[in-house]
């Protein structure tokens, strides 16, 4: 193992330059690959990174020598990429949503299981701070009993086009909206059993997919959720939808997030007065830190990470059922949604992986 990790990035259109640096905080980015020239160009524009660059990418995994590899690539390429990455012996840090189905999910699991490599899927929300504080609140409130979270925003601005469109690449609406919440609502609460969706009629033909979703989980701990989400809400921007109400055992929290600052206000229901936390700091860099720290700790020394491959499945996982749920007209969706893909061996795979 070299004293530092070599990394290959995968994608570099938004995101990918962004995480770049978060990268080469604990190890080193040696090369990048993306089909867009354009967007290799922007890469060494805006990172100031020299590194070999790649249009294709098993032609970076048959010629660079590296450790891992980090997929910041459109979600339908996630699958093929880690499983390539993986059958040539790389870790693998894959960006949310995983895959676009369980199925291929658990066929990233394998196929890093076999060849002894680790997997971590990025679903940095519940590490963020303020987000990580209502989780803790369970200390100060008890059991979380139900949530309330409605995500409608204004997409317009985002100029959503091309893969971010199309359901067979981007997962469908969740992914694009949700799936950060999903996974921090499976961070406070647990295992989700059942889930319910409902569609409403579609505003916004760019997508081909319903463009507002409301969402109903139950829980294997008899909590309950609703995410409520929406890309054609003209009220809101993305950073300020989706704060959650708890109710929590012995009491209450109410989370409101705005562009610079975010707001948690909660109250045990013996308190005669509501405690108000104000976030200056919303928590990105710590949450990308602490993402990529323990990714690479974890191949380095076996340190226990902060995420492993099992949250993003897990995500999928309720993603698929509730937009499987609203395409049946609300049907109920119990959970595992493969049982025949939950063989035992899922703690053989964490053997390797954890
Ligand atoms: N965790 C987070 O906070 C966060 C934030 C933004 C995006 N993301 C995730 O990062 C990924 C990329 O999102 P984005 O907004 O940067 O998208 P984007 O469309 O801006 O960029 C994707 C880039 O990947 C390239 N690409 C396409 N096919 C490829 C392939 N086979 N190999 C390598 N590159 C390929 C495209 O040319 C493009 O430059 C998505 O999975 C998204 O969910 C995560």
């Amino acid at each position: 193992m070299p004293d530092r990790l070599r990394f290959a990035l995968f994608g570099s259109g938004d995101f990918g330059p962004q995480f770049a640096s978060y990268i080469n905080e604990c190890a080193e980015v040696v090369a990048i690959c993306d089909p867009s020239s354009e967007a290799r160009k922007r890469f060494s524009e805006q990172t100031g990174m020299k590194v070999a660059s790649f249009s294709d990418p098993q032609t970076l995994l048959d010629s660079v020598d590296i450790d891992a590899v980090a997929i910041a690539s459109p979600n339908f390429t996630h699958h093929p990429i880690a499983v390539a990455a993986a059958r040539a012996g790389k870790h693998v840090y894959c960006e949310k949503a995983m895959a676009n189905s369980v199925p291929e999910c658990w066929e990233m699991v394998r196929e890093c299981q076999q060849a002894r490599v680790k997997l971590m899927v990025g679903h940095k929300r519940r590490l963020r701070p303020p987000w990580a504080r209502m989780i803790e609140l369970r200390e100060a409130l008890g059991k979380p009993l139900a949530i309330t979270s409605c995500a409608y925003f204004d997409a317009r601005p985002y100029d959503h086009q091309g893969w971010w469109t199309v359901r067979e690449q981007c997962g469908g609406l969740l992914p694009v909206i949700g799936v950060h919440i999903v996974d921090w609502m499976r961070a406070l609460c647990g295992d989700v059993v059942t889930v319910r969706a409902l569609a409403a009629p579609q505003v916004d033909g760019r997508y081909d997919f319903p463009d507002t979703l409301h969402v109903s989980l139950l829980f294997a701990s008899g909590a309950i959720a609703s995410l409520n989400v929406s890309l054609v809400y003209s009220l809101l921007k993305f950073r300020e939808a989706g704060g959650p109400h708890i109710v929590f055992e012995n009491g209450a929290a109410r989370f409101v997030p705005s562009m610079d600052y975010l707001d948690l206000f909660w109250q045990h229901r013996s308190d005669s007065s509501v405690t108000h936390e104000r976030f200056d700091d919303l928590g990105f860099q710590h949450a990308y830190r602490q993402e990529m720290g323990d990714f690479v700790n974890w191949v380095v020394d076996g340190t226990e990470p902060c995420l492993t491959w099992r949250e993003g499945l897990r995500c999928v996982e309720v993603m698929e059922a509730a937009h499987r749920s609203a395409e049946a007209g609300g049907a109920v969706i119990n959970l595992p949604l493969y049982p025949e893909l939950e063989r035992p061996a899922a703690s053989d795979a964490s053997e390797s992986l954890e």
